[in-house]
């Protein structure tokens, strides 16, 4: 039963190649669901105008079922919210248009959610008969995905500070585009982590940065395991087939290296101790062992998502939107999505 009180938030995101839909009860979890994009695979990577075709095809079903799994009817969603940036744009405006048609079509307001900030707060996402111990302020929290790479200070849910970050490309692309050179499937990360598990991670050597403040950079790595596997093919043309779980580990064992520390220097430079970790790349095994070896070391309070919030899901959208829909931070008809966007935008 809902009562004219609870506030029921229908969250859409459509910012890469997931299109996902969430319903959240007074900050509680009703139902959060997801269609991936398979079209992708056979191209190795994201094909933007394929995106925004199979989103507008899924958008409908998605919400219906989002919608039919927490047991409600549209007229009971207080308002919605929607993925306004960073992305694809052609992505970002079938969720936009969707939410627009939505709110129009139920007489309610609307709410824009920055992705960046979403992924951050998915630590807030609460589940009925489950403990639910959030991240206190400040925190910092280790973002890593596909697309970004970032040490962000937060202050509060919708006040953040990014005091670090990739100069090129980001981890979860190191992951993707050095498992693409070994010929493993799209997105490679999660082979990697697979193999890794076999692996010896001290095999090989690969380069790592030398930035002196809290940035990250990620595309010198790719560089030397693009030259390194070069070079020892020449030698013996099955090298990659015959080394696969030792290349993965080291590769994974480097990568991890690289986030973990400036994470330990963010944390020392703040003295905050709180330490989150969200996108993609937070599902690897290896970092998640890593954190929670680092944080035993360093007496950090450790905060990893379950599974299926680290990756792009609407949950975590729905959620934000909870909190702006609680300070009144609503948008109009002619609200625009963005395909770049700051975390503080
Ligand atoms: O946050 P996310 O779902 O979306 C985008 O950024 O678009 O992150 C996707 C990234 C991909 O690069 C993928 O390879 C990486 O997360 N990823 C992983 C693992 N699972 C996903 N990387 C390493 N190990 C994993 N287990």
């Amino acid at each position: 039963m809902n009562t004219e009180k609870d506030i029921l938030i229908l969250g859409i995101e459509s910012s890469c190649d997931d299109t996902s839909a969430s319903v959240i009860k007074n900050g509680y979890l009703l139902s959060n669901s997801i269609a991936g994009q398979k079209v992708h695979e056979e191209y190795g990577g994201v094909v933007p105008e394929l995106a925004s075709r199979a989103h507008q095809q899924n958008i409908i079903p998605v919400v219906d079922i989002a919608i039919k799994k927490a047991g409600i009817q549209n007229s009971d969603i207080t308002a919605v919210a929607f993925t306004r940036g960073p992305g694809l744009l052609g992505s970002l405006l079938v969720g936009t248009s969707f939410a627009k048609g939505f709110s129009l079509a139920q007489n309610i307001p609307m709410m824009e959610v920055n992705h960046l900030q979403a992924h951050v707060l998915a630590h807030f996402i609460r589940e009925y008969n489950e403990d639910f111990d959030p991240p206190r302020f400040p925190f910092l929290c280790l973002l890593v995905s596909g697309g970004n790479s970032q040490i962000i200070l937060v202050k509060d849910y919708l006040d953040m500070e990014v005091i670090g970050q990739t100069i090129d490309d980001a981890a979860g692309e190191a992951f993707d585009k050095c498992a693409k050179v070994m010929g493993l499937p799209y997105p490679g990360g999660p082979y990697v982590d697979k193999y890794a598990k076999e692996g010896n991670a001290g095999a090989f050597k690969f380069a790592k940065p030398r930035i002196a403040n809290l940035d990250y950079s990620f595309s010198g790595l790719k560089t030397s395991f693009l030259y390194f596997l070069r070079d020892r093919l020449k030698e013996n043309e099955n090298f990659i087939e015959e080394n696969i779980p030792d290349l993965c580990a080291s590769l994974q064992k480097t990568i991890i290296d690289i986030l973990l520390d400036k994470l330990v220097k963010a944390s020392k430079e703040t003295g905050i101790k709180d330490i989150a970790v969200a996108g993609g790349v937070s599902a690897n095994s290896g970092l998640r062992q890593a954190l929670t070896d680092e944080a035993r070391r360093r007496k950090w309070k450790l905060h990893i998502p379950k599974f299926a919030f680290t990756t792009d899901n609407a949950a975590m959208i729905a959620i934000t939107g909870y909190y702006k829909y609680l300070r009144g931070e609503f948008v109009g008809q002619d609200a625009v999505p963005f395909a770049r966007m700051d975390i503080r935008e």
